[in-house]
C-alpha cells in the first residue's frame, strides 16, 4: 500500500533551480532513501509531502490525501524532521517539549522520556545555550514523541556527532520494525545504504535513478578476492578464467598469487564448480558499496561524504 505519492511533480524556482517531473511512491512499512547533493531539490520535494509548499504540476499525497489541501491534518499526524531546525531561543528545552506536548496533546511522556534518554538529549538549559548536536536532538525527540506512523526525516544526521549519528541510524531500524513508514533524504551515501529499501537519486532537481535496493543486489556483479596455494594451480586457474565468459578476472599478481574475480549472482555455481578442483587457501567476498555503484554519476569525492559535481 502507498503512503506517500509524487506524481509528476514540478515546482520550478527559475535558473534551473526547483524540482521537475519528480514521481515516486513509498509503501507501507518501508524505508525510502532520497539521496541527493546539496540543492538536488530534497527539501523541495519533502516540503510538498508536509504540504508546506503547493506544486506547479503533478500529484502529492500523503494517506491517500492531497498534501495542499489536507496540509493540517498532514503537519498534525506525521513525524516529521526538517533540514534547518528553528527552535524558540527564549525556552528550556524542557519548556518547549512540555509546549509541544501541550500541542501534540501527548498525555504519556514514557516514550518522551525513552527518546531523551537514547539520544542523551540534555533538556533543562535554555535552547538559545544549546549547541547545534543538542538541538538537533531536541527537534529529533519532539518530532517522534507521538509515535507517528509516518516520518518524514530531511537530512535527519546533519548537526549530530558520528555516535549520535549511528544511533539515529539504529532508531530508524527500530522504526521500520515497529511497521513505521520512513521517507529520508540524505547526502550520505552510507546512511541510505544502511537503512532504507528503495531509493531513489535526486540531482538538479531532477530524479537520475530509482531502485529497490534487494533487487539492485540480484543483478549487480560480486566482487571476490582468492588466494591459490601453488603457482602452477595459480597459472591454469588464470587460464581457465580468461576463457570461462561467465566469470571475469578484475586483477591477478603472480607474486602473492591473488586473484579478484567478479562474478553475477546467476553464475554463482558455475564459478564455484571451478574453484572445486583448485586448492584455494583463502577466499572472501567484497561486500557491495552503494557508493562505488554510484560513482558513475558525480565527478569528485570528499572525505567520507560526497561532492556531486
Ligand atoms: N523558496 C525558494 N525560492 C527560490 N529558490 C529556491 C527556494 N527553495 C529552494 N530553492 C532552490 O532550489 C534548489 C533546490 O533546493 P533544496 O530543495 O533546498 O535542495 P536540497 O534540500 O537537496 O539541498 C536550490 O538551488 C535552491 O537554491
Ligand atoms: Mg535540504
Amino acid at each position: 500500500m502507498t503512503v506517500i505519492s509524487l506524481e509528476n511533480v514540478t515546482k520550478d524556482y527559475g535558473h534551473g533551480r526547483g524540482i521537475f517531473d519528480v514521481s515516486f511512491n513509498v509503501k507501507k512499512g518501508t524505508v525510502y532513501g532520497f539521496l541527493g547533493p546539496n540543492g538536488a531539490g530534497k527539501t523541495t520535494a519533502i516540503r510538498h509531502v508536509m504540504g508546506f509548499s503547493k506544486s506547479q504540476r503533478g500529484i502529492v499525497t500523503v494517506d491517500g490525501l492531497d498534501s495542499w489541501t489536507n496540509a493540517s491534518t498532514i503537519q498534525e499526524s506525521l513525524g516529521y524532521l526538517p533540514g534547518e531546525v528553528a527552535l524558540p531561543e527564549n525556552l528550556t528545552g524542557e519548556q518547549f517539549i512540555q509546549m509541544m506536548m501541550d500541542l501534540r496533546k501527548v498525555n504519556d511522556d514514557t516514550r518522551c522520556k525513552k527518546l531523551i534518554e537514547f539520544f542523551e538529549l540534555e533538556a533543562s538549559g535554555k535552547i538559545k545555550r544549546m549547541s547545534l548536536g543538542m538541538k538537533r536532538k531536541l527537534a529529533i525527540v519532539t518530532a517522534f514523541m507521538h509515535d507517528p506512523d509516518v516520518l518524514v526525516l530531511d537530512e535527519p544526521t546533519s548537526g549530530l556527532d558520528p555516535i549520535m549519528q549511528q544511533r539515529f541510524i539504529d532508531f530508524v531500524k527500530e522504526e521500520k520494525k515497529r511497521g513505521k513508514t520512513i521517507l529520508l533524504s540524505s547526502h550520505i551515501f552510507t546512511e541510505v545504504d544502511a537503512t532504507c529499501d528503495e531509493i531513489s537519486i535526486i540531482k538538479d532537481g531532477h530524479l537520475i535513478s530509482s531502485f529497490n535496493k534487494q533487487e539492485l543486489l540480484k543483478i549487480t556483479e560480486k566482487v571476490f578476492n582468492l588466494t591459490i596455494q601453488n603457482e602452477t594451480h595459480f597459472k591454469q586457474l588464470v587460464q581457465k578464467i580468461e576463457t570461462n565468459e561467465a566469470i571475469h578476472l578484475l586483477f591477478k599478481n603472480e607474486q602473492t598469487k591473488e586473484l579478484q574475480i567478479g562474478c553475477y549472482p546467476s553464475d554463482l555455481s558455475k564459478f564455484i564448480k571451478i574453484l572445486a578442483d583448485f586448492p584455494v587457501s583463502s577466499f572472501n567476498e567484497i561486500p557491495f558499496s552503494l557508493e562505488k555503484h554510484f560513482m558513475k554519476f558525480y565527478d569528485r569525492r570528499v572525505g567520507g561524504e560526497l561532492a556531486w559535481q
